[in-house]
């Protein structure tokens, strides 16, 4: 795992913002898998901007979310197909068509995961999947205990990240309590994973993720089987890892030997 360390959130989000468009660069039809919450709304903002001014074309691209809360529809304000739509959809010149997230009102659960996981597959897999962590270590709602190589499906929602979530909702009662999210098998499966974490509250997460056992009870800690993934951090975020002034040389040496970008 390749693990950059930013010295602040804006740098952070530019960081991976800037691996993204080099891939939509590289490949202007890729398949992005995509995350909520408030970790990647820095590096959305990034990419709308780049958009707007230096006409990075999103027109080809096609984006798989990695979850949606169950049980609410897309123009209800909490939902993450309205999340999506507020924070970066409308700022780019995605095609609303190639826009996909797990259905949060679908009638056979089951049916309409197995048809998202064969959408991905038909689009011929995902390209760059983003991610978030949550403080229980959670990758989209792949909560502790998942397994390893779940699929896309139904997930109760842990009473952490149902609190963590509160925020967004009037009162605590308006919480989902479940999600549709693609599995930790699904996300492994991606060809390249970001992984994005901003702030003090995620630095146990980040360290189990990083450097701890590979197990259930994190489930981001499977990312360390994934043959390549960066993991783009700010200085609060990285501060419990062992290892951080050695991945910090890493990145230095990469610098002055040309190989940042690769
Ligand atoms: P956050 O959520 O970006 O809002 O912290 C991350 C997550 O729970 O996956």
């Amino acid at each position: 795992m390749r693990v950059r360390i930013s010295n602040s959130y804006f740098d952070m989000s530019s960081a991976a913002a800037k691996l993204i468009a080099s891939q939509l660069r590289n490949k202007p039809d890729s398949v992005l898998g995509l995350a909520t919450g408030s970790t990647p709304l820095g590096t959305y903002r990034e990419l709308a901007r780049m958009h707007k001014e230096e006409g990075l074309d999103f027109s080809l691209v096609r984006t798989f979310n990695l979850d949606e809360y169950y049980g609410i529809g897309p123009d209800h304000p909490q939902s993450y197909h309205y999340f999506m739509n507020e924070n970066l959809i409308k700022h780019v010149n995605i095609d609303p068509r190639n826009v996909h997230l797990p259905d949060g009102l679908a009638k056979n659960i089951e049916e309409s995961c197995r048809r998202y996981e064969d959408s991905i597959k038909e689009r011929g897999g995902i390209d760059v999947q983003l991610l978030g962590i949550g403080r229980d270590g959670h990758i989209a709602f792949n909560e502790p205990g998942s397994s390893l190589g779940s699929r896309t499906r139904l997930k109760t929602l842990i009473q952490e990240t149902v609190s963590d979530n509160a925020r967004f909702f009037k009162t605590l009662d308006e919480v989902p309590r479940f999600a549709i999210t693609m599995g930790v098998g699904t996300i492994l499966e991606a060809r390249h994973i970001i992984l994005l974490a901003s702030g003090g509250e995620k630095a146990d997460a980040v360290k189990l993720a990083i450097e701890g056992p590979v197990t259930t009870e994190i489930t981001a800690s499977a990312l360390q089987l994934h043959p390549k993934v960066t993991a783009f951090l700010d200085v609060a975020a990285a501060d419990k890892l062992k290892r951080k002034d050695y991945y910090k040389y890493v990145e230095e040496m990469r610098q002055k030997f040309g190989q940042a970008d690769v």
